[in-house]
């Protein structure tokens, strides 16, 4: 078979690679970049009445009534974003719905600023439409925050948007509203929209989630139910923009989704009207087995890393040890621990290791173990 040229210039991500090779014997896995909690209660008993009375059938393509009403007045009161139910899609995951923002966006040799290091999906989305990812460097030394100068210069006249995250993935950085503010003023005044990823908004531990759109009109959200009510693999997200672009949009979600999985849609309402405690519980948890990571890495010689104030990730810095891919690599085959390399997420996380304290308490202590263990038998 000849496969198109698009496909040439991506790879498979660099997360699946090491998920692979963690399904080898007796590994701890500090890889995960899933909750490792069920489903509020409500949004199971919501599935399972569904379930009783048929709902299995097409829905309508933007999602049901009464999920776009909630998800409108959530993003209303918690986000202060002027939304209505219209101008909203529910999608297969943020995953979709960051697709068709690219898609619907980007032509041939367009170019997008994608942070690095950052999620691995933006620049292969962005690629697979014909555009050329940018990158716009988050460094330790500003706790992963964007600087408005670096964003600045990596502007040019074929910018047709940016790509924004917090908190962030891999880093844990929750940018501050100054950051927020900055990055909306710019891309407004230079008339670029924002394509902003919230997925990991309700997982914070300190600071204040701040939503681009509230001070950028041409935005466009991305959220999702995976992260915050741990329904990953129930595949339900959802973007919200300006009526125009969501009618844009739409005509690809049509198509290649037609409508999202209508059991999956009845437990999303149910999370965002019944899941709260659920979401509290599980940040509660996240934040013990966060302070727990922080102090193992703490012990760990030549090791620095910017405390993560949101998502479940820490991103140490492991340069001393020499290179990611290397590092990770040995770590899994000699201390049987798994870890995500920081250059999965881009070229600036060399130097780093992403781990992830979606696991349990037992998994962190033991993995830091193995890891501190290997650390010192190097010298
Ligand atoms: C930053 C970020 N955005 C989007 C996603 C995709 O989420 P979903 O499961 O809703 O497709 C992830 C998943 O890891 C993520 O980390």
């Amino acid at each position: 078979m000849k496969f198109a040229q698009r496909l040439s210039a991506i790879d498979i991500s660099g997360i699946r690679k090491m998920f692979e090779l963690a399904k080898r014997g007796d590994v701890v896995n500090l890889a995960l970049g899933e909750p490792d909690f069920g489903i509020p209660p409500a949004s199971k008993e919501a599935i399972v009445s569904g379930l009783e009375r048929d709902f299995t059938h097409y829905t309508p393509n933007k999602g049901i009534a009464e999920l776009r009403e909630a998800i409108a007045e959530k993003l209303r009161r918690e986000n202060r974003i002027d939304a209505s139910a219209e101008d909203i899609i529910v999608t297969s995951g943020a995953s979709e719905a960051l697709h068709i923002a690219i898609l619907a966006l980007v032509e041939p040799h367009d170019e997008v600023l994608v942070p690095d290091p950052g999620f691995v999906s933006y620049s292969p989305l962005v690629r697979l439409a014909g555009g050329v990812p940018v990158s716009y460097r988050l460094s330790e030394e500003s706790g992963f925050e964007p600087g408005l100068e670096e964003l600045e210069a990596k502007l040019s006249r074929r910018t047709k948007l940016i790509i924004v995250n917090s908190p962030g993935n891999p880093t844990g950085a929750v940018f501050s509203r100054q950051t927020v503010r900055g990055i909306a003023e710019l891309a407004e005044s230079e008339g670029i929209p924002l394509l902003s990823d919230e997925v990991y908004e309700r997982i914070i531990y300190e600071g204040e989630h701040h939503s681009f759109a509230r001070y950028c009109a041409e935005t466009i959200t991305v959220n999702g139910f995976s992260k915050s009510y741990a329904m990953t693999g129930l595949r339900l997200g959802y973007v919200h923009a300006p009526g125009e672009a969501i009618e844009e949009m739409l005509k690809i979600h049509q198509y290649v989704q037609a409508s999202t999985v209508s059991l999956s849609q009845l437990a999303a309402l149910a999370a965002l009207e019944q899941g709260e405690g659920h979401v509290r519980e599980m940040v509660a948890r996240f934040k013990k087995r966060r302070d727990l990571i922080m102090r193992e890495i703490s012990e760990l010689p030549e090791v620095t890393c910017t405390v993560p104030k949101g998502a479940f990730y820490a991103f140490p810095n492991f340069s001393r040890y020499g290179s990611s891919g290397e590092l990770a690599m040995a770590l899994l085959e000699q201390a049987k621990v798994v870890v995500t390399p920081g250059t999965a997420f881009g070229d600036a996380g060399e130097g780093y290791l992403r781990l992830s304290f979606a696991t349990s308490e037992e998994n962190i202590t033991e993995g830091m173990r193995r890891i501190k263990e290997y650390l010192d038998a190097q010298g």
